[in-house]
C-alpha cells in the first residue's frame, strides 16, 4: 500500500508522527511519501495545497493527514474541501464510542457512527461575497444523497438502527436529502427513525446510547461530530475517515490546535485511531484489533496528556501504545 503522508500544521506535525511511531510497530509493507501542504506552505509558497501535490496523492492508495490551519485570507480555498472534492472522498466515518478510563461528561455507555455526506451540502463552494451581502448556496444532489445514504444502510446492516437527520420542515433541500435516503433506507429493508437537527444535538448529549447510525449532510454532521467528541471525552480522542471509491483519507477530526501546539502535549490517541481506520479500511482487521487494544491498555494505566488530565507528553503516548503491540497486549 502506498500512503501519503502530511501532518499540516500546528499539532498534526506532532500527532502524525506519534501515530506513524505506533503503525510502525506492526511492521506491515507500506511505503510513506511525506507530503509538505498547509499553511505554512502557503506562508512560504502562497499555495497551500499545489497542483504537484495534488499529482503525488493520486498516485497513493490513501492519505493520513494531520490538521491544518486556515490562513488568513478571505480568498482561501480550503485544503481538505478540494482533497475531498477532487478525491471524490464522498463518506466522512466518524465513530464515537468510550475509550478505557476517559471521564464521560454524559451518558457512560454508547456506540454509534456519524456519516456525513463530505462533498456538496454547505460546503459545495458555490459562493458569492459583495459588500453588504453574501450567498452560499447548499447544494444537495439525488447522487451525492443516494451514495451516502446507501453507506449508511451498509452499516446499519450491522449496527441495526438508522437514524436520518436533517432540517426538513425548514430547508427544501433537506426535504429532499431526507426523502431520497428514506427511499434508499426503504429499498434495503434498513428500519430507520428521522430527527431534526437541533432536537438530535440535545439528545445526543443527553442519550448517545440511543443511536447507531447518523446519517446527516455536510455541515450538520460537521457540527454534531464535535458534539459527539465531547460526549466522547474530548477532541483528541476522535478519529475520521473519508472514503471515496478510489480514494480515502484518515484524520483526528480535531484541527491545528494552535493554543497547545510545540508543547508536545497533544493527544495522540484521534490520530492513532485514524490509522486504526486505515488499517481497517485496507483490510488488516487484526492490526487495527491490536492498535484499539493497545490505546485502552495504555489508558487503563494512566499514561494520558494533560487533556485527560494526565502529565504524560504526545511521544510517552505513543511510545506506550508502540510498546504494548510489539509485546503483545494482554
Ligand atoms: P481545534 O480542534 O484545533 O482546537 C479546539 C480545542 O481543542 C483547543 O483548545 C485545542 O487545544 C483542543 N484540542 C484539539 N485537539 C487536541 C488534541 N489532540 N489534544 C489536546 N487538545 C486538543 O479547533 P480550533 O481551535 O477551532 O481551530 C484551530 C485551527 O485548526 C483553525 O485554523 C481551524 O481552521 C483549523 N481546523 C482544521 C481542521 C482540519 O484540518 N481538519 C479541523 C478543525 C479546525
Ligand atoms: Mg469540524
Amino acid at each position: 500500500m502506498k500512503l501519503a503522508i502530511a501532518p499540516g500544521d500546528g499539532i498534526g506535525k506532532e500527532v502524525i508522527p506519534a501515530a506513524l511511531f505506533v503503525l510502525d510497530a506492526l511492521g506491515l509493507d507500506i511505503e510513506k511519501i511525506p507530503l509538505d501542504i498547509g499553511y505554512g506552505k502557503w506562508e512560504r509558497t502562497g499555495s497551500a495545497l499545489s497542483d504537484d501535490d495534488m499529482d503525488i496523492i493520486k498516485g497513493c492508495d490513501c492519505i493520513l493527514f494531520g490538521a491544518i490551519t486556515t490562513p488568513p485570507d478571505p480568498g482561501y480555498k480550503s485544503v481538505l474541501m478540494r482533497l475531498r472534492k477532487e478525491l471524490d472522498l464522498y463518506a466522512n466515518i466518524r465513530p464515537f464510542v468510550p475509550l478505557k478510563k476517559v471521564t464521560l461528561p454524559c451518558a457512560k455507555e454508547f456506540d454509534f457512527v456519524i456519516i456525513r455526506e463530505n462533498t456538496e451540502g454547505m460546503y459545495s463552494g458555490v459562493e458569492e461575497l459583495h459588500e453588504n451581502v453574501a450567498y452560499t448556496t447548499r447544494v444537495i444532489t439525488r447522487k451525492g444523497s443516494e451514495r451516502i445514504a446507501e453507506t449508511a444502510c451498509r452499516l446499519a446492516k450491522e449496527r441495526k438502527k438508522l437514524t436520518i437527520v436533517h432540517k426538513a420542515n425548514v430547508l427544501k433541500s433537506d426535504s429532499f436529502f431526507r426523502d431520497v435516503c428514506m427511499g434508499v433506507a426503504k429499498k434495503n429493508g434498513i428500519s430507520y427513525n428521522e430527527m431534526l437537527v437541533d432536537s438530535m444535538a440535545y439528545d445526543l448529549v443527553l442519550h448517545p446510547q440511543k443511536y447507531d447510525v447518523i446519517l446527516t449532510t455536510n455541515l450538520f454532521g460537521d457540527i454534531l461530530s464535535d458534539v459527539a467528541a465531547a460526549v466522547a471525552g474530548g477532541l483528541g480522542l476522535c478519529p475520521s475517515a473519508n472514503i471515496g471509491e478510489r480514494y480515502a483519507l484518515f484524520e483526528p477530526i480535531h484541527g491545528s490546535a494552535p493554543d497547545i501546539a510545540g508543547k508536545g502535549i497533544a493527544n495522540p490517541i484521534a490520530a492513532i485511531l485514524s490509522v486504526k481506520m486505515m488499517l481497517e479500511w485496507a483490510g488488516w482487521e487484526k492490526e487495527a484489533a491490536m492498535v484499539m487494544e493497545a490505546v485502552n491498555s495504555a489508558l487503563l494505566d494512566g499514561i494520558t496528556t494533560p487533556d485527560l488530565g494526565g502529565k504524560y507528553s504526545t511521544k510517552d503516548v505513543s511510545t506506550a501504545v508502540a510498546t504494548r503491540i510489539s509485546k503483545g497486549v494482554d
